[in-house]
């Protein structure tokens, strides 16, 4: 399957996204960006890469780029990182089918906050953590069952 991960900048959330589900699963393309475009180009943010460098996660590879409909359209399965997010997709075009929140694995839909605005690591540790819950159950479900079938 070719799963999307899309947060607002595409340089603290959906990056890490990216990363942990490419460190614990090599059978599925993942990729991420953003809705806006303002960040292209630019490497994972400071706070990202200091807790994806804490957890020994790969994560340097990844740019900024902005989410397009319809290029993105290949993906089998866009997660959207937050409501807004996920709204913002709907919008652009994409197929309710497709899109989900990322926090339905796991966090009963919850949000993954945006550690943008924080100060201090704390909260990337913390976001960290949810991410990672989420994509593991997701990779499960994705391995165990008929999601995207
Ligand atoms: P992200 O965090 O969506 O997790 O990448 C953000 C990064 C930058 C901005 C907003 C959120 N920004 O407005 O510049």
């Amino acid at each position: 399957m070719k799963i999307l991960f899309v947060c607002l900048g595409n340089i603290c959330r959906s990056p890490l996204a990216q990363a942990i589900a490419q460190k614990y699963n090599q059978d599925h393309e993942f990729d991420s960006a953003g809705i806006s475009g303002y960040h292209r180009g630019s490497p994972p943010c400071k706070g990202s890469q200091w807790v994806a460098r804490e957890h020994n996660i790969p994560i340097m590879h990844i740019t900024s780029r902005p989410v397009r409909y319809p290029k993105d359209d290949h993906f089998d399965l866009i997660l959207a990182l937050d409501t807004q997010n996920y709204q913002d997709l709907l919008a652009m075009g994409f197929e309710a089918h497709k899109v989900r929140k990322l926090g339905e694995f796991g966090f009963d839909g919850l949000d993954v906050p945006d550690p943008y605005y924080y100060t201090g690591m704390e909260g990337f540790e913390r976001v960290y953590s949810m991410i990672e819950t989420c994509v593991l159950n997701l990779i499960k479900e994705i391995n165990d069952s008929s999601l995207g079938h």
